[in-house]
């Protein structure tokens, strides 16, 4: 495992075989699982919920990384994490009192992350960074999968990157989302993007595991 994670997103897969295709991915040396909850309302789409997620859950030892793209996130905090997350991320955008959910996640025993989208600005994180195990730099607008990077994000990613080594936390891992491929992960590596989620990458090809070899080698 390198220190750069690679987290195929399970929108992207066949939901009729679902254990069969995490299980490919984790054959394929996936890091992490990305589990999209999405509920009609904070995006124009509609995914699953805890009781799929705890499904997944048994049948693979990666850690399940919970992106909630929902309103009121905190309502389901308790039931995903009961479900098996690894770890939570909510968004700024869905959150009155932010510090708030982030501190409810905390309390359930799971990592805290918090998501921006395109047109939200790093400052919205700057003061729960210090409570935070993740933040999520979305590279598209969300809601669905295999939608064009948006280069504009890139700057948000160095941004983060300084703040993070200025700060000296370490431990913050800086992930993005959308449209992330060959082409596009060795630009947001270099901006300072460590966990790297691929939906269409991965499982829009038959071979998961050289799609995601692929991904590793495009970064050398
Ligand atoms: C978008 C989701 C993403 C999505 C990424 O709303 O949050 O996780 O699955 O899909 P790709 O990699 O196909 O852009
Ligand atoms: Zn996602």
């Amino acid at each position: 495992m390198s220190n750069i994670y690679i987290a195929p997103s399970i929108l992207s897969a066949d939901f009729a075989k679902l254990g069969e295709e995490v299980a490919e991915v984790e054959r394929g040396g996936a890091d992490w699982l990305h589990v999209d909850v999405m509920d009609g309302h904070f995006v124009p789409n509609l995914t699953f919920g805890p009781l799929v997620m705890g499904a997944i859950a048994p049948l693979t030892k990666l850690p399940l990384d919970v992106h909630l793209m929902i309103e009121k996130p905190e309502e389901y905090v308790p039931a995903f994490a009961q479900a098996g997350a690894h770890v939570i991320t909510v968004h700024a955008e869905a959150c009155v009192h932010l510090h708030r959910v982030i501190h409810l996640i905390k309390e359930h025993g799971v990592k805290a992350g918090v998501a921006i989208n395109p047109a939200t600005p790093v400052s919205a994180v700057r003061e729960v960074l210090t409570d935070l195990d993740l933040v999520l730099v979305m590279t598209v607008n969300p809601g669905f999968g295999g939608q064009a990077f948006i280069p504009g994000t890139l700057r948000k990613i160095r941004e983060l990157k300084q703040l993070k080594t200025e700060l000296g936390f370490d431990h913050l891992r800086i992930e993005v989302d959308g449209g992330i491929a060959a082409a596009t992960a060795p630009l947001v590596v270099e901006a300072g993007a460590d966990v790297l989620v691929a939906g269409n990458a991965v499982f829009g090809r038959s071979d998961r595991s050289a799609a995601i070899a692929e991904l590793r080698n495009s970064l050398k």
